[in-house]
């Protein structure tokens, strides 16, 4: 949600400074603005739409300079217009910030503000920041910067530059993601997300809360607000320029959802262990040895979005197999409604890019009450991973399109790990652990294979992408798959979609249902397969048009269903990694041909750093 780059080296700074939002893009694409300094000036070149739109209204006409900072917008303070673009200035215009969070008493700051004869001229809670350091400035920049963060509550990343202490880039963190790039020859960066900065370095330090980082052209420092010196490791990133490239792909999401064989591959390295029907997950056994598991009465599981529909499998999994009483939480909800949480409980977030702000939330307020949390994470050293007592990473590799998709199945795939790590069960339970090991052995071929029928699909959507309803049902571990399967459809295609319980249709949506309203039903061979029937049928009677996906030489449907898609079967706690993907692509091809962008489908982005 909003990205920031910043740079200070020996190179121009604008080139670097647009190719580093380009790679931010997912993070929000309202508006785009750089600002670069020099020569005793800032030239800032901002305006609403996408970044490309930024290029090529600058075209070669690029600000000069090597020192700079710049942002994508994702808005929730003012319309995504020219003026509430970033970077913001000060009255002087000597200041510029860039800044993603939300600053919660702008209002009060912009009043006193203008009680000392401040002009503001956006309506953001960014541009307080500006005028505060214009107002805090006594000839030195992060000193200025220190104390007018020191008056904000709220969330930021912010990234400054100044015409009166040109030689510095200062960016501070609290609550929303900023790291520092080390690159070579005297070259420094400042960005929400390693993504900006990995052609040149993979070279990092993680800001955390409370940091502010004053860099040069000689090196880079790090202190807290009062100006204490912290001590602060270099980490390097695992993944480099190809891993977020589109690989020929038309759209980043087509390329997520065909890289699942080996992302859930990934999940699983090293992890499985077939003898004992368990899995090894080092960064799980620190804090919670699998022995200790009868201490803990409760699980909780929080997260948000397509992560919260993987959580609510893993509900289901964890109380089949480890037979412990597990309730799965929007975290949004969770951290407001004071939980009753102690010792005993233990609570798992999960999440894609590990700095969701409600999730993040939401195991700070477990923490606080004494739980113990762990988390499930994909992008490594996120603030989520961080501040969990102990995780397991899910290894999918960067996911760049907003639509969740790799992520979602080796969430699934993690999730069943964990499931096996803390089954403590009798042999009949140890068993059924180790059909489950073999099972998963099995996915990343399975997934293979149902994308081969990307055509069939293909061919679907072309009869259904001008519907203007949908529904999705599913049972057991396949109603998150409806879920999921529905919120595909409507973040990328615009088109209203409804996941539901297949036998709750009978308590409303079935009212809905006439030629018009395709029904996708999940419907799977196992042990809720005949319900699921009933429900096919009862659709049908209605005059309801059924796509169906079902288990591969299942020939029931064919009476029943106008489509049927079939995958192959795998143990029932895993078929969600399964029946999710023909959805994936189904939604994918629908939007595509009503002409959506897929990758930055309108409103969303993909890190929701806030509330
Ligand atoms: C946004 C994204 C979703 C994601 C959700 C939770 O809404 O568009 O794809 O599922 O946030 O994000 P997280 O990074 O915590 O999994």
């Amino acid at each position: 949600m909003c990205g920031i780059v910043g740079y200070i080296g020996p190179s121009e700074a604008a080139p670097l400074l647009l190719e580093g939002l380009r790679r931010l893009e997912y993070r929000g694409y309202d508006s785009a603005g750089i600002s670069v300094c020099s020569n005793g000036a800032i030239d800032t070149r901002k305006m609403p739409g996408k970044i490309a739109d930024l290029t090529q209204a600058i075209g070669g006409d690029l600000p000069r300079g090597t020192t700079g900072i710049a942002h994508t917008r994702w808005a929730t303070h003012g319309a995504p217009n020219q003026i509430n673009a970033h970077p913001h200035h000060d009255c002087s215009g000597d200041f510029a910030v860039a800044h993603n969070g939300i600053i919660e008493n702008a209002g009060v700051l912009r009043r006193k503000l203008e009680e000392l004869g401040h002009t503001l001229q956006s309506e953001t809670d960014t541009e307080v920041l500006a005028h505060l350091i214009e107002e805090a400035y006594d000839d030195n920049l992060e000193e200025a910067v220190a104390a007018a963060l020191r008056q904000v509550d709220g969330t930021y990343g912010i990234a400054v530059v100044s015409t009166r202490d040109p030689e510095k880039l200062v960016a501070a963190r609290n609550g929303s993601p900023l790291l520092l790039g080390i690159g070579e020859g005297n070259t420094y960066f400042v960005a929400s997300d390693a993504a900006a900065v990995i052609e040149h370095t993979r070279d990092v330090v993680y800001l955390d809360d409370g940091d502010l980082a004053v860099v040069t052209r000689d090196g880079f420092r790090t202190v807290d607000l009062r100006g204490v010196p912290l001590t602060k490791e270099v980490s390097r990133v695992s993944w480099d320029l190809g891993t977020i490239e589109r690989g020929g792909f038309p759209h980043y999401m087509l390329k997520e959802i065909f890289e699942q064989p080996d992302s859930v591959r990934d999940t699983m390295r090293g992890r499985l262990l077939a003898e004992e029907g368990s899995a090894r997950l080092g960064g799980l056994s620190s804090c919670l040895p699998w022995q200790e598991i009868e201490h803990y009465n409760r699980i909780v599981l929080t997260a948000c979005g397509t992560s919260w529909h993987a959580a609510l499998i893993g509900e289901y999994m964890l109380e089949e197999f480890a037979r412990i009483p597990v309730e799965t939480e929007y975290a949004s909800e969770f951290r407001y409604r004071d939980p009753v949480l102690d010792d005993r409980s233990l609570v798992i977030a999960i999440s894609q890019s590990g700095e969701t702000a409600d999730t993040l939330a939401a195991i700070r307020e477990a923490r606080d009450k004494g739980a113990r949390v762990a988390s499930i994470v994909n992008v490594v050293g996120s603030t989520i991973a961080r501040e969990s007592d102990c995780g397991v990473y899910i290894h999918a590799g960067p996911e760049i399109g907003v639509a969740s998709t790799k992520a979602f199945t080796s969430q699934v795939v993690a999730l069943a790990l964990v499931t096996l790590y803390l089954t403590t069960g009798a042999e009949e339970t140890r068993d059924e652990a180790r059909k489950v090991v073999k099972a998963l052995s099995r996915l990343p071929d399975q997934i293979a294979q149902i994308l081969e029928r990307n055509d069939e699909l293909r061919a679907m959507a072309g009869l259904y992408h001008l519907n203007r309803n949908f529904l999705y049902l599913g049972r057991g571990y396949n109603f998150p798959v409806a879920l999921e399967g529905a919120l595909k459809l409507k973040e990328i295609s615009y088109i209203h979609a409804e996941g539901y319980p297949a036998a709750e249709m009978k308590h409303g949506p079935i009212a809905l249902i006439d030629e018009n309203m395709p029904v996708v039903v999940i419907a799977p061979r196992g042990r809720v397969y005949q319900k699921i029937l009933s429900n096919i049928e009862e659709v049908k009677a209605r005059g309801g048009r059924v796509i169906a996906i079902t288990t591969d030489g299942n020939g029931e449907l064919d009476r029943l269903a106008d489509h049927i898609v079939t995958v192959p079967t795998t143990h029932e706690m895993l078929q969600p990694v399964l029946t999710v993907i023909p959805l994936q692509l189904l939604a994918y091809h629908i939007a595509v041909l009503r002409g959506c962008n897929v990758d930055q489908p309108r409103n969303l982005a993909k890190s929701v750093t806030v509330e």
